[in-house]
């Protein structure tokens, strides 16, 4: 599909769809100015709570009417029976085969999930406390390393779902985390990744946790090695074993590496890669924060879960999302999505977002095979603010294109210095204000601006953001802001009829790579079979690399 097909076409044609199209029309042209004028209550009416978090999302380009069509679609596209099949264990990723149940690692203990014959909480609760006793080994140095002292230096090798959730979140709940122990995460297959990683530690303190659902992964396994290399330079073949643990699915390639069978931490295949930092694959975050608070962070996904699937449709905070999201990529043609969390511990919430959203939705054709004829997964980024505000909210102020936007703030200050809380809250708040209202020429003069500047100085408004407002920043809304997204790219997929939970077009590129790195080794040139660019990319490599 190229990327000019038009974007008000539905996947199929619904009666719904067409009533959005519709309905679009007279909509497309209307200033928020003019909505919030025209319904004073607007702010408090557009507002819903959930799971310990509020979606502000009255400053969106939308009506009631929208929000009645909205949800039109999603009746017509039987989100809500979508949603009820993946909560019942169908096998809903139907070009893999598989269950997709990542709601159930987050179910409390006692909950009865059945997958085949199978009690699938109680496996997941059996992991949990495996990892539970390991954790806190380390945590309390009772499970040192090969020469007595203490593992305080924590290095998660893994890539993607097995990098990013643990990363962010780790990084998210830092304050939570043992101040004498470092975690780092190496994920890059550039060396410089692992070399820049294990630079300054001792391999008598540090632990490798090789993270992988399919233990096949070329970087995460090549990093594994490089590790392993590491440490036995360091202290010796007998160190291995107590240096390494591993998360897998696949148990048997795990201990062939040399792992202790007792540090191989499982999850299943029913649980895809990006929504797995709540399953093992979460070890290094529970080692940071102690099992108790990783059991807080459960409870927060398992909240939003819970919203997901009981609250009704125009009160649902993820349903809501993801609706906002396909009337902004399929109605507004917007591109992209952006992603601005006003926290700096949450830097790395954009980039996690990136891989659930863009693996989950960049799908060219639906569930039965056939093309898509509408757009689907929004480009996602973002930044935290208020460094983004110094660097790219100029174009969404005044650019040309329309970039809807989420701006994530929390009400309790994240550091000691809570004075600077305010600051950080004023600015969120009044990016969203200025983004909605602008500022116009009029009122630019009004202000003392020469006439003849007023263009330059003036910004449209009409830019349409979500404002989603906790609390604080802690494992239980950690866990429900993560599920918000998962169950909002949900929503997404079930209105376009796409497997949300496949990522087949990710395969091509490792098969070259694969063929392409015997291509590069040392020694007599191959006879190259690529295209005339590839190959003379490649020559020039082999001829010019040091
Ligand atoms: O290449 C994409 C991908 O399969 C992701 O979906 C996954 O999170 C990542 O690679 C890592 O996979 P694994 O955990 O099996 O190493």
């Amino acid at each position: 599909m190229s990327h000019d097909v038009p974007s008000a076409a539905p996947a199929p044609i619904t009666l719904a769809w067409q009533a959005l199209v519709a309905h679009f029309d007279t909509i497309a042209t209307v200033h928020l100015r003019d909505l919030f004028a025209a319904d004073p209550d607007r702010g408090q009416r557009f507002a819903f709570e959930g799971a310990g978090l509020l979606l502000d999302y009255a400053k969106n380009r939308i009506t009631a009417e929208t929000l009645r069509l909205l949800q039109a679609l999603a009746a017509e596209r039987q989100v809500s029976r979508q949603r009820d099949a993946m909560f019942a264990g169908a096998v809903i990723n139907t070009t893999e085969h598989r269950a997709v149940l990542h709601v159930a690692l987050r179910a409390p203990r006692g909950a009865t999930v059945m997958l085949d014959g199978v009690y699938v909480v109680l496996q997941v609760h059996a992991v949990l406390d495996a990892m539970g006793r390991f954790a806190t080994g380390l945590r309390t140095g009772t499970a040192n390393g090969h020469t007595g002292r203490r593992l305080c230096n924590v290095v998660n090798i893994g890539i993607g779902g097995s990098y990013l959730g643990p990363e962010m979140a780790t990084m998210a709940l830092r304050p939570l985390t043992d101040p004498a122990m470092r975690f780092r995460f190496v994920s890059n297959v550039d060396g410089a990744d692992f070399v820049t990683a294990t630079q300054d530690l001792d391999p008598a303190e540090t632990l490798f946790i090789v993270a992988s659902k399919t233990f096949t992964t070329l970087e995460t396994m090549t990093n594994a090695a490089a590790a392993r290399d590491w440490l036995v330079a360091g202290l010796g073949e007998a160190a291995v074993g107590r240096h390494f643990a591993a998360v897998s699915a696949n148990v048997p390639a795990a201990t062939a590496f040399g792992i202790d069978p007792a540090r191989v931490f499982g999850l299943w295949d029913w649980v895809g890669g990006r929504y797995s930092m709540d399953s093992a694959i979460g070890l290094a975050t529970m080692i940071a924060i102690g099992p108790a608070h990783f059991q807080a962070m459960l409870a927060g996904f398992h909240a939003m879960d819970t919203h997901f699937r009981t609250a009704p449709p125009q009160a649902n905070l993820p349903m809501l999302l993801g609706l906002l999201s396909v009337w902004y990529t399929n109605f507004f043609g917007a591109e992209t999505i952006g992603i601005m969390p006003y926290a700096a511990r949450l830097a790395g919430f954009p980039a996690y977002l990136q891989q659930l959203q863009m693996e989950s939705s960049g799908k060219h054709v639906d569930r039965a095979g056939q093309p898509l004829h509408c757009q689907t997964g929004p480009i996602v980024w973002g930044e935290p603010g208020t460094d983004s505000q110094h660097s790219f909210f100029q174009l969404l102020h005044q650019g040309t294109r329309l970039v809807p936007c989420d701006l994530i703030g929390f009400c309790e200050a994240m550091s000691p210095l809570a004075g600077q809380h305010d600051l950080l809250m004023a600015n969120l708040f009044a990016q969203a204000e200025a983004l909605a209202f602008g500022r116009s020429q009029a009122e630019v003069i009004a202000g003392g601006v020469p006439a003849a500047q007023a263009a330059w100085r003036a910004t449209a408004g009409n830019r349409p953001t979500n404002v989603i407002l906790a609390d604080r920043l802690d494992p239980f809304t950690l866990g429900s802001l993560v599920a918000l997204y998962e169950h909002s790219v949900f929503t997404q997929g079930a209105i376009w009829g796409i497997d949300s939970f496949d990522q087949w077009g990710v395969e091509l590129g490792k098969d070259l790579a694969g063929r392409i790195v015997g291509e590069l080794g040392h020694g007599k040139a191959p006879v190259l079979r690529h295209d005339s660019s590839t190959n003379a990319l490649i020559a020039r490599y082999r001829s010019r690399r040091a």
